[in-house]
Parts: structure tokens; C-alpha cells; sequence
């Protein structure tokens, strides 16, 4: 029981920072995740590079490391680049995992990302939020336009 109880207060204290801490998820993949995809108007070379060079700079706020950025372009698959990052919480530095699948979109010239984030913490069943800021946060800090859908978890808050 006092460890249920301690678990529960690891997510009440992870203190997302706002903006775009409402939508938070508890356990959807046994731990707090978060899968949504984007669509740009825009070509898989030029959102790879959108993305690595954001990265450059640790994204949107300068906290996400870059992993791996594989190329599938060689292998002519609608897949084209699979990139990794780690984003550390700016309170207590938790440390999340993203992958971001880049693909060609159904139209010419479109881009489609499916895009994960999972805590890394064990016992993370809430994540305040976290997860889904660690996608939206970044995609918003590209400055192009993009389209967004949930696939899931990270559910929006119940009116
Ligand atoms: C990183 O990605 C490159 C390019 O696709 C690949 O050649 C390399 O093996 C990857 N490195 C790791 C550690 O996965
Ligand atoms: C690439 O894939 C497309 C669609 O599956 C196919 O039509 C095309 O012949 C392939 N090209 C090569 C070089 O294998
Ligand atoms: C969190 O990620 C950073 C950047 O990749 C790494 O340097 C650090 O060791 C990680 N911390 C933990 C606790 O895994």
C-alpha cells in the first residue's frame, strides 16, 4: 500500500510546464505514453532536416538530445527516416523517450510523422502531461504548418 501511494505521488510530482500539459495519460503502454501523428505540407527530406536542425539547438527548449536519425531512403519504402530523442523534464530531469516515424504521405509532397514519447521512469502511471508536450512542444517549435491527430493515449481533459 505505502508503495501504491508513493507511485501515485511520483506522477502527481512531475510537474509538466505549461503550455500543453492537459492531455495526460496513465498506463496506456504500462507506463505513460503518448502516440500521435503530423502532417506537413512538405517534403520527408525537408521535415528530416527541419527536425535534426531543431535538434541541433536541443529543440524547441533545448532539452531533447538527439539519438539516431536512421536514413531509410536506400531501402524504397514509404518510410524514409526513423529519428530517436531523449527529452529530460526541465523539473526533477526525468528523461522521456521519443520516436518519430517520418513517412511519405498519401499526397505528392506531404509528409506524415507518427510520433511516441514513453516515460523512462518505471512506475510512471500518470505522466502530467509530459508526453504529450514532448511531441506537440517539439512539431510546434519547427515553424511550419502541421496537421494533428491523436492515435493514442494522452487523451484530451474531460470538459
Ligand atoms: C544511426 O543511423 C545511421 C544512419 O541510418 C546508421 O548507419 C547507424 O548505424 C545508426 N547508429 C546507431 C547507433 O544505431
Ligand atoms: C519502389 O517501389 C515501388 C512501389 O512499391 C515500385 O513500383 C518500384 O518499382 C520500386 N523501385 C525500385 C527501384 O525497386
Ligand atoms: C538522460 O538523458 C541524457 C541525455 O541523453 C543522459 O545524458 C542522461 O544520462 C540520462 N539520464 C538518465 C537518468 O538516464
Amino acid at each position: 500500500m505505502y508503495r501504491f501511494l508513493f507511485l501515485v505521488c511520483i506522477g502527481v510530482a512531475l510537474a509538466c510546464v505549461p503550455p500543453d500539459c492537459k492531455n495526460e495519460d496513465c498506463g496506456t503502454c504500462a507506463n505513460a505514453c503518448c502516440i500521435l501523428q503530423f502532417t506537413f505540407k512538405a517534403s520527408t527530406d525537408d521535415v528530416d532536416k527541419l527536425m535534426v536542425d531543431s535538434l541541433k539547438n536541443g529543440g524547441d527548449d533545448g532539452r531533447y538530445t538527439l539519438v539516431n536519425n536512421s536514413d531509410y531512403r536506400p531501402y524504397n519504402m514509404s518510410v524514409k527516416f526513423m529519428l530517436q530523442t531523449i527529452h529530460t523534464t526541465k523539473v526533477h530531469h526525468y528523461n522521456d523517450t521519443q520516436d518519430w516515424l517520418v513517412s511519405e504521405g498519401k499526397e505528392e509532397g506531404t509528409t506524415v510523422v507518427k510520433a511516441f514519447s514513453i516515460s523512462n521512469i518505471y512506475g510512471a502511471y500518470c505522466d502530467a502531461g509530459q508526453n504529450y508536450k514532448n511531441l506537440v512542444g517539439f512539431v510546434k517549435g519547427l515553424n511550419v504548418d502541421f496537421k494533428q491527430e491523436a492515435i493514442a493515449g494522452c487523451p484530451p481533459p474531460k470538459e
